[in-house]
């Protein structure tokens, strides 16, 4: 295509359509790529030129761009079913998926709750807590808890849980108020201290606030192992079993967000396998479907759902969503799941990451680097001494590249889909590192 049908493309986008997580002025410098199809990891625009999809189109993809297994699976569900409500009605995609998700948590998590997007996630996690407690005849435990720097989503509900002031001060006076504990973010030692001494440092504060007001509390919220958005921030897994040992003694729900971090990206299906726990309520997204289509999810244990079981209407959880247990969604989320079990993804993306790992330590040891870390497919570091600016000119270098990248403040991230070859590691680290000192020197 054309140079000029390019940039057409880009004027109408810019005039109609309003982007997200953006502010649109900053497309007068930063570059604005409109894409025409996608293969494998790579996306291309419309002149052919590629961009290796480092994060996932936001932490979605897991297996490739048109992946043809998932393709084909859903190709014929379209000529199946390709939606119906849920309320009333059920089809065999929503029912071989809860079944499926319910064995990978060993029925511990055995009733699946769907909505389309994470925000819904967390909101339906936060209600069913509350109205679960109210049910009980324990309404006065109206609070939830979060952690410094969490993001849970940008919906009313799922906003007040979030911990990101860019994102939440604008609308302070709509949302109601949290508690805010100590994130257990491995970065925080001080001299001498171990990722698993903040891990106990995090959990005792968590203790102080259950001591003074259980009675009132709901629910923790919290990302397990890697709080993403706030720049991939990492913890130890003690800090999980501390956190759940002491929702058991205090009587609060533990609700787990795994809409990034589970599906495998943290190296187990669920991130909470790596403490050997299980939540109350586990929220699933993103990855869920391939990051084909919008679908997410809650699981939740027996008890919770009997809390619920009655015959008063108003003791049932009434939330819904038009979308809600899409078959074409569910479908794609078998495709995925049975992608998992074929092709023993877990095994494979060790050995993926462990190359990626090694081809990066160029950047790991450099001089303007500093926390180098890594957990399953993830990678981060930060830069020091950047820039304001420093993020959206990484993004705009790293396009010149064939590299999609946005990193959060100063701290660059990797979150690739897990179907990258060799070659393409090698490209990856490379093209990374040539960004890096390509920005660095301004
Ligand atoms: C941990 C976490 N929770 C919730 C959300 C919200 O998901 P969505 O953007 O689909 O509403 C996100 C999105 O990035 C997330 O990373």
């Amino acid at each position: 295509m054309e140079l000029n049908q390019q940039s057409d493309w880009v004027a109408r986008s810019l005039r109609s359509v309003w982007h997200p997580c953006t502010q649109m002025q900053h497309h007068e410098t930063v570059p604005l790529i409109p894409v025409s199809r996608g293969q494998g990891v790579w996306l291309y625009d419309h002149q052919g030129k590629r961009y290796l999809d480092a994060i996932s189109s936001w932490w979605v993809n897991l297996f490739g761009h048109a992946n043809p297994r998932i393709n084909a699976a859903l190709k014929q569900q379209l000529d199946t079913l390709e939606h119906a409500m849920l309320a009333g009605f059920t089809h065999e995609p929503v029912i071989e998926l809860s079944e499926k998700l319910s064995a990978l948590t060993g029925h511990v998590l055995g009733h699946s709750f769907y909505a389309s997007d994470g925000a819904s996630a967390v909101e339906i996690a936060l209600k069913m807590s509350f109205h679960s407690w109210r049910n009980r005849g324990h309404s006065a435990k109206q609070e939830f808890v979060c952690l410094k720097g969490s993001y849970h989503g940008e919906t009313i509900g799922a906003l007040a849980v979030t911990d990101v002031a860019l994102f939440k001060d604008a609308y302070g006076p709509l949302l109601r108020a949290s508690q805010t504990v100590m994130s257990p973010d491995a970065r925080q030692a001080t001299e001498g201290e171990t990722a698993a001494d903040v891990a106990r440092r995090a959990a005792a504060d968590v203790e102080r606030l259950f001591i003074e007001k259980s009675d009132r509390i709901a629910a923790i919220i919290i990302e397990p192992l890697v709080q993403c958005a706030t720049g991939m921030a990492m913890h130890d897994p003690l800090y999980l079993q501390l956190v759940r040992e002491l929702c058991n003694r205090y009587s609060v729900h533990l609700i787990l967000d795994e809409i990034a971090v589970g599906c495998g990206r943290t190296g187990t299906f669920f991130a909470c396998e790596q403490a050997d726990i299980w939540p109350d309520f586990l929220c699933l997204s993103k990855g869920i479907s391939g990051g084909y289509l919008p679908l997410s999810l809650v699981l939740t244990r027996d008890e919770i759902y009997q809390a619920f079981y009655s015959s008063d209407v108003t003791r049932g959880f009434l939330h819904s969503h038009s979308y809600t247990g899409n078959p074409l969604a569910c479908r794609a989320a078998l495709a995925t799941l049975q992608i998992f079990e074929e092709d023993d993804v877990l095994r494979t993306n060790r050995i993926k990451a462990d190359r990626l790992t090694a081809a990066l330590q160029p950047l790991a040891q450099h001089d303007k680097v500093r926390n180098f870390r890594q957990r399953g497919m993830i990678w981060a570091f930060d830069a020091i001494d950047a820039t304001p600016d420093f993020s959206r000119r990484f993004f705009a270098t790293a396009v010149e590249h064939e590299l999609l990248m946005r990193p959060i403040g100063a701290s660059v991230y990797m979150m690739p889909p897990y179907v990258l070859s060799d070659e393409e590691i090698d490209t990856l680290a490379n093209n990374t590192l040539a960004v890096f000192n390509q920005v660095m020197a301004g």
